[in-house]
């Protein structure tokens, strides 16, 4: 049984002062979920206050992204070194980071390489643009986007995929359960197709894309969907508690 994961990606959004704010606002009510993994991924700079108040609680904290070398003279980058103490999660190949800087499958690849070596978990995000999907190639852009990544070594270890269809992203226009459904399915079998059922049946595949409290629900009903990267919701503390409590209630919780 996979347990299901509400994550959220707070991109670059909230001071230091504003992040430890909104996790005092959302703790009491997310440490009460139980039977789904709930993860919060700030901004760098304010891993260590949000890190400083989740210890001791059921919220588990990730990173937006990480780079790939272990130190050295690269100026402005984070390594996973760096993270290892701080965080158990983190956020690899958002289609931010690949649109806007530029990220490949194979520099995406290294990054999941790297954070694995350093004992993090990475969220690997995968998803087409709108043009991809009206061209109808969504499977190939996928293909592309995972097999750089499809390694055993990977799923044993606790990496989550994300399914994030870039024309969902931000736009208020959610994949549909069943659309949401049905290509998680896919990238099930393309999991299954290199590395074996054992592997598609473990791994967590989350959707994201304009995930809101309204809409959760449906999505958690699909059997593929194992729960969501949340990025505007996650900035609500009530929205986000909502959508966790109703992942769990979904998920057939404890
Ligand atoms: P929105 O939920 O704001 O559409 O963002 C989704 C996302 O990119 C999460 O990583």
């Amino acid at each position: 049984m996979r347990v299901p994961m509400i994550a959220g990606n707070w991109k670059m959004n909230t001071t230091v002062d504003d992040a430890v704010a909104l996790v005092k606002a959302m703790l009491p009510g997310l440490d009460r979920v139980g039977g789904v993994d709930k993860l919060i991924c700030p901004p760098f700079v304010s891993l260590a206050a949000a890190g400083d108040l989740l210890k001791g609680t059921s919220v588990k904290l990730g990173a937006q992204n990480v780079f790939y070398e272990a130190k050295g003279a690269y100026t402005g980058e984070v390594s996973p070194l760096m993270l290892a103490g701080m965080c158990e999660y983190v956020i690899v190949g958002h289609s931010e980071r690949r649109q806007y800087f530029n990220e490949t499958p194979e520099i995406v690849d290294k990054k999941v390489k790297a954070a694995l070596a350093a004992g993090l978990k990475p969220v690997l995000c995968i998803g087409e643009r709108l043009e991809e999907n009206e061209a109808g190639i969504t499977g190939e852009v996928l293909t592309r986007q995972l097999t750089a990544s499809a390694d055993q070594m990977y799923f044993k270890s606790g990496l989550v995929i994300a399914y994030e269809p870039v024309w969902a992203i931000g736009t208020g226009k959610s994949a549909t359960p069943e659309q949401a459904n049905a290509t998680i399915g896919f990238i099930r079998k393309l999991v299954a197709h290199h590395l074996g059922a054992d592997a598609a049946e473990g791994v967590r595949i989350l959707y994201g894309g304009s995930v809101t409290a309204d809409n959760i629900a449906g999505l958690m009903q699909q059997p593929e969907i194992d729960g969501a990267l949340v990025g505007g919701a996650s900035l609500k503390a009530d929205d986000f508690v909502s959508i966790t409590k109703q992942a769990s209630e979904a998920g057939g919780a404890a």
